[in-house]
């Protein structure tokens, strides 16, 4: 009998320890779920009927209809707000990027962000330029709402899910996933009023796709973004931000709005201009007059995709603005805002735009 001795003594630490370690082995990636309404939180009058309200079900719900996600990740939600997404606002977007900046300082793998698809892509582009940490950020919407005959949200938020947990998300800046695409915020756009398929990435390509349920990715992400931006929203109040509006150019478009913008006071206009970020003679003598006043004044494109090039058809040398690059008008105003809290100086603005 006592040669039987030692092997039971080894034999019940050995045990012991892998029974301690055994939870961590299979402990799921925390996933923190931030809700802010949308589609995917709509809900129709009556199942299959068209129309519908954005922002109906709660964080819980949303989790609740996929019980496929326990599989895959220890998720908790919060409801940060819960509103169509076309009256966000600077102030949801300080209050969800300062919470997305706490939860990453913790324990957490990633977040997961619910929203509307009208404004995601602004969302996501303000979120890559002040999100400090290399942590999968992943916003979710969908075109259906959450009661349609094959609602799309339920298997946008599995994979959503999936990414956010996935360590081949890390480092990418934030990231959209919606119709079994994978998007780099930056350069996602909704080009669709109504279809699945309703985002484009149109001046890159979709960062990914999922096949199975798993991301796969196409495309780095070489652009500088969260802990590569110098932008910040600690201790920023919402309010504080600098007001910047928009421009929409067309033919025979005159220059009121931009003198009226002016005497409002912003501090920076962005222009949706035709073509390559151009527009009639005479909104672009009150665009420079706004210039020579020491308001910020961005061409961008009303097109949808290419870039804007500084000095191609409009000397922005001699008139003082600045090109918006790779930025559609929506982003080009998120990235003048953050930029003038630290310059007002066109050149360092347009290096600025150069950047980021
Ligand atoms: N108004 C919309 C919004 O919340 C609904 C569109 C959507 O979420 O897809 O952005």
């Amino acid at each position: 009998m006592r040669h039987h001795t030692r092997p039971i003594k080894l034999f019940l630490p050995i045990m012991a320890l892998l029974l301690a370690l055994a939870p961590a082995a299979y402990a799921k990636p925390k996933i923190v779920l931030l809700a802010t309404g949308g589609t995917i939180a709509g809900v129709q009058p009556k199942e299959g009927e068209p129309g519908y309200k954005s922002g109906e079900v709660s964080v819980d719900q949303l989790i609740e209809a996929v019980p496929e996600i326990k599989e895959i990740a220890d998720l908790t939600g919060e409801q940060v707000a819960n509103i169509g997404s076309q009256t966000m606002t600077n102030d949801v977007w300080v209050k969800l990027a300062q919470r997305t900046n706490e939860v990453l300082k913790g324990d957490a793998a990633g977040v997961v962000i619910t929203h509307g698809t009208d404004t995601l892509e602004e969302t996501g582009y303000f979120l890559n330029l002040v999100v400090k940490s290399e942590k999968p950020v992943v916003l979710v919407g969908s075109m259906r709402p959450a009661t349609a005959i094959s609602a799309d949200g339920p298997a946008n938020l599995y994979q959503a899910v999936a990414l956010a947990a996935s360590p081949e998300a890390k480092g990418r800046g934030p990231l959209i996933v919606i119709n079994d695409e994978i998007h780099y915020a930056r350069e996602a756009q909704k080009i669709n009023t109504t279809q699945l398929d309703a985002f484009k990435s149109p001046n890159a390509g979709p960062a990914g796709i999922f096949i199975g349920g798993k991301p796969h990715f196409l495309l780095p992400n070489d652009e500088p973004h969260t802990t590569k931006s110098p932008f910040s929203v600690d201790g920023v109040k919402a309010e504080s931000l600098p007001r910047v509006e928009v421009v929409y150019s067309y033919a025979n478009f005159g220059r009121d709005s931009i003198d009226f913008l002016v005497q409002k006071g912003v501090k920076g206009i962005v222009l949706a201009g035709v073509g390559d970020g151009n527009t009639t003679d005479e909104a672009l003598e009150g665009l420079a007059d706004a210039a020579k006043k020491g308001i910020a004044v961005v061409r961008s494109t009303r097109t949808g995709s290419g870039i804007v090039a500084r000095n191609m058809e409009v000397d922005d040398d001699k008139l003082g603005l600045i090109a918006s690059n790779e930025l559609n008008p929506q982003k080009s105003r998120v990235l003048l805002m953050l930029a003038l809290t630290q310059t007002k100086d066109p050149k360092k603005l347009q290096e600025i735009f150069n950047t980021y």
